[in-house]
């Protein structure tokens, strides 16, 4: 737990130290889970979001992106449920009078009996060598089988009482499991309490005629209320899909874990209309495409699981989460959620307009089905960045700190170094960078001997640097470094653009999607 904490603690500090992300407003003290994204940080989510754009949008042809407002009609956040149960289950210590998620507590709980899972995985990995086979070993071990049991009983006991509102159990659960507030180790708990997660704000300039406001907590009603717009202005036929990108506001009690969970956000989501009856064959595809983009950025196949909800939201009939191991442990990165007709049925019955699909083949109207997908940008930012920063013992014995984004996603592409300031190698360096910045983020960095602007641009990500020395004068050569391998070889300054462009094109790397 010492060392989870310990290189998360690193994650956020050189988060910071290298321009991706500030705490909003630091020089008020800043504000509680509420964050900037600075330099590089914005190009890194930039680039994310432009990933997920084109795999969603691009790259499907009855996908189509939409940039909906913040601000809705009040009445949406009524017909999408969010007025009435868009709530956390809150409990307080009575003695650190801090107060807690109750839910969040008790999957603490659980998150400790997998890692012992994990634990005794590892142990017998270690002892079976080559013959070991984990899937067995899950099946069979005794110790194992029952934490398996353990967590999932408690997970359903959770979920069910969640779906019952049945809050006096969830706090029997937390007294019976034992659970001690992680600040004081105090046993002295309320009685678990429902808290709506919606900003208010008005809209208007009197205080008689302003409208009570709520700023948004999804993206996903934008897409809803624009459906047959859409639908109509672009003749999309079902099954099609509106996708959009931006901000959602949550009043977030437990806000901690950095960028994690956030009070302000940034949300990708896609919702996907589809025939009713077929929402189980597209909630599978769905899944699978989803995983396939994870997979695509090489942050390690072990670092990602599903997690079949036992709980479902107001609106699903189905839902899995896709799960990263961040640095406190594997948590939800994205939500892929069968809707039914929730949405469309209730906005046709709050604003009494027709929200149907007429079939054109079977001349029948009905109200589609939703399949949704839905990312927090923050969180996949948080993923990139936390598996990317690495410690590397290197052969001469020395460490280096370096920052393995995807090369692709990486905020600056090549570094520009001329070996020394004079004999005009900087002039040829400034060459390089007219010719390459029409193509790519690149900079110049001439300050300190050319080994510490190697580290410098390690830790900033950076995967190419081009060294300009004597050489080049006299046949155009530089040497490029690749950042992972740390290997150097000597290439002509015509040759770079091709070899930049192979290593950090968009295009290769969604195409791996294909393979996967
Ligand atoms: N439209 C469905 C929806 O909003 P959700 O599971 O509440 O579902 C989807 O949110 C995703 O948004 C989550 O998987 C997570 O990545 C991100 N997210 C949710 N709350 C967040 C928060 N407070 N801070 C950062 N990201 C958040």
């Amino acid at each position: 737990m010492a060392k989870q904490e310990d290189d998360f603690k690193k994650v956020i500090s050189h988060a910071k130290e290298y321009g991706y992300v500030f705490q909003s407003s630091e020089i008020y003290d800043g504000l509680s889970a509420v964050y900037d994204y600075a330099q590089n940080g914005a190009e890194l989510k930039k680039n994310i979001r432009e990933y997920w754009w084109k795999a969603m949008v691009q790259l499907n042809d009855n996908i189509v992106g939409i940039d909906a407002a913040i601000f809705m009609h009040p009445t949406t956040w009524k017909a999408s449920g969010h007025v009435d149960a868009f709530n956390d289950p809150l409990i307080d210590n009575k003695d650190s009078k801090k107060r807690y998620r109750a839910d969040v507590l008790v999957e603490d709980h659980v998150a400790k009996i997998e890692a012992k899972i994990e634990k005794e995985v590892a142990k017998a990995a270690k002892r079976f060598g080559d013959k070991f086979d984990k899937e067995q070993f899950l099946a069979t071990n005794q110790r194992v089988v029952d934490y398996q049991e353990q967590a999932t009983a408690i997970l359903k006991r959770l979920g069910r009482s969640l779906e019952n509102e049945d809050l006096a159990d969830v706090k029997k659960l937390i007294e019976e499991l034992d659970i001690a507030c992680p600040m004081s180790g105090s046993k002295n708990w309320t009685e678990v309490k429902q808290f709506n997660l919606m900003f208010g704000t008005k809209l208007g300039a009197t205080a008689d005629s302003a409208m009570d406001l709520y700023l948004r907590p999804e993206t996903a009603q934008g897409i809803f209320v624009n459906f047959l717009n859409v639908q109509k202005t672009g003749r999309m036929k079902i099954p099609f899909g509106i996708a959009q990108t931006g901000k959602a506001f949550r009043n977030e009690i437990v806000a901690r874990q950095f960028i994690f969970r956030m009070r302000e956000f940034e949300q990708m989501e896609m919702q996907y209309f589809i025939k009713p009856g077929t929402q189980q064959e597209w909630y599978e595809k769905w899944k699978e495409n989803r995983m396939k983009w994870h997979l695509s950025l090489g942050l390690g196949e072990d670092n990602y699981r599903f997690h079949d909800h036992e709980k479902l939201a107001h609106y699903a009939d189905a839902a899995a989460d896709i799960e990263f191991r961040f640095p406190f442990g594997f948590k939800e990165l994205e939500g892929i959620h069968s809707r039914t007709d929730f949405d469309l049925s209730s906005h046709e019955k709050f604003s009494g307009k027709k929200l149907q699909y007429f079939d054109p083949e079977t001349r029948e109207s009905y109200v589609p089905y939703v399949l949704e997908t839905s990312i927090g940008l923050d969180r996949m930012f948080l993923a990139v960045f936390s598996n990317s920063l690495v410690e590397e013992e290197l052969e001469n014995g020395s460490t280096r700190t370096v920052l393995k984004l995807p090369a692709v996603l990486a905020p600056t592409k090549a570094a520009i170094l001329p070996l020394v300031k004079k004999d005009g190698l900087p002039e040829v360096a400034h060459e390089i960078i007219e010719d390459l910045k029409w193509d790519f983020n690149v900079t110049y960095d001439e300050k300190d001997a050319v080994g510490r602007r190697y580290r410098r641009q390690d830790a900033n990500g950076t995967p190419f640097c081009i060294t300009v020395d004597h050489q080049t004068l006299e046949d155009r050569t530089v040497t490029i470094r690749h950042r992972d391998s740390m290997e150097q070889e000597r290439v002509s300054i015509s040759s770079l653009k091709e070899i930049i462009h192979k290593a950090v094109d968009m295009k290769t790397w969604l195409m791996k999607m294909q393979k996967l």
